[in-house]
């Protein structure tokens, strides 16, 4: 693979041969069948255990796909690395460090014991105490204009207008009593200022919001392009916020498997309970894969196999 490496470091890797690596990852891992759907969100339990996309999007801007790219899923917790990096450019990383943390909590993404073991710091802007507190401070006086920006925020990303899914926003709402809770006690610790339900409120619908693989690998490679999406054009954050963010994701985007996941595949990933995971390759360009079911850990099986298998054909770890 050293030719690969060597262009995919330049820029100058083939556009065939891009498609050609993700064509044959598909394949390799289309019939693989381990791991389950999230049922603790009653809707995701009725996903399609069958769709499987994997996209790439490079920061020269061409974009690569293989597979259900343009099925709509709900982002879920991949929302907490934009929304991070939003909350960053917005009130500077000393401030957001102070309260929302950076280092891993080894402990699931919802784990109400890893605020108490912290005297109620949240730890990591990707568990659900840190993101839910991290939504807080996105600027917006009201619950609306806080949501309108989060949305507006991730769009950029994106590059198009993405939208709420509405069904599964009412199914996450109507089962979420344990980051309310969550929400509940980072406020009796002065973490979050104002209304604790109404930051989960705004969080619940960044969950919400649909994506694609492909939105997925545009958004990721908007961070790996030192914050400019490499599709609009458009600057979305600063270089040094990109950096932050990620130093943050590889601590904890696959929550506790985030060491083995460094260990082997050695690149920044973040991984939602829909079953989508996107890893950042900087100053090269992300991968977007989509596989509803997930391992014990709430990260996408086929999708953790694809971008590992991609990662090691195209050179891309870190280390
Ligand atoms: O808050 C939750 O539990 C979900 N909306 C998001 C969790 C999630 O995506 C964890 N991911 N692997």
């Amino acid at each position: 693979f050293d030719d690969v490496v060597q262009q995919v470091s330049t820029g100058s890797l083939a556009h065939q041969k891009i498609d050609e690596l993700l064509r044959e990852a598909h394949e390799r891992y289309s019939d693989v069948d381990d791991g389950l759907l999230a049922h603790y969100i009653p809707i995701l339990g009725h996903a399609d255990p069958d769709l499987f996309a994997i996209a790439m999007s490079h920061v020269g801007g061409s974009v690569h796909e293989v597979g259900d790219c343009q099925h709509e899923f709900s982002i879920q917790s991949i929302a907490k690395m934009f929304v991070y990096a939003l909350v960053v450019q917005e009130h500077g990383r000393e401030v957001v460090r102070e309260r929302i943390g950076v280092n891993n909590t080894g402990m699931p993404f919802n784990s109400v014991m890893a605020v108490e073991l912290n005297n109620g710091h949240p730890m990591n802007p990707m568990v659900n105490a840190g993101a839910i507190a991290t939504t807080e401070m996105i600027p917006g006086r009201t619950s609306a204009k806080k949501w309108e920006n989060v949305r507006a925020g991730l769009s950029a990303f994106a590059g198009r207008q993405l939208t709420l899914d509405d069904d599964v926003y009412a199914s996450e709402s109507e089962s979420n009593e344990r980051n309310k809770a969550v929400g509940r006690l980072l406020k009796s610790y002065r973490r979050i200022e104002g209304d604790p339900l109404a930051a989960v409120d705004v969080y619940t619908r960044q969950c919400s919001l649909n994506v694609t693989a492909y939105d997925l690998a545009v958004m990721g490679a908007t961070l790996a392009d030192g914050g400019v999406n490499p599709v609009t054009g458009q600057r979305v954050v600063d270089a040094d916020v990109c950096r932050d963010t990620l130093a943050a994701v590889a601590t904890s985007g696959l929550y506790e498997h985030s060491g083995d996941w460094l260990f082997e595949i050695g690149i920044p990933a973040k991984s939602g309970v829909s079953g989508g995971i996107v890893a950042i390759a900087p100053g090269k360009g992300a991968i977007g894969a989509f596989s509803p079911p997930l391992d014990i850990a709430g990260n996408s099986v086929k999708a953790q196999l694809a971008i590992g298998h991609l990662s090691r054909a195209m050179g891309l770890n870190l280390f």
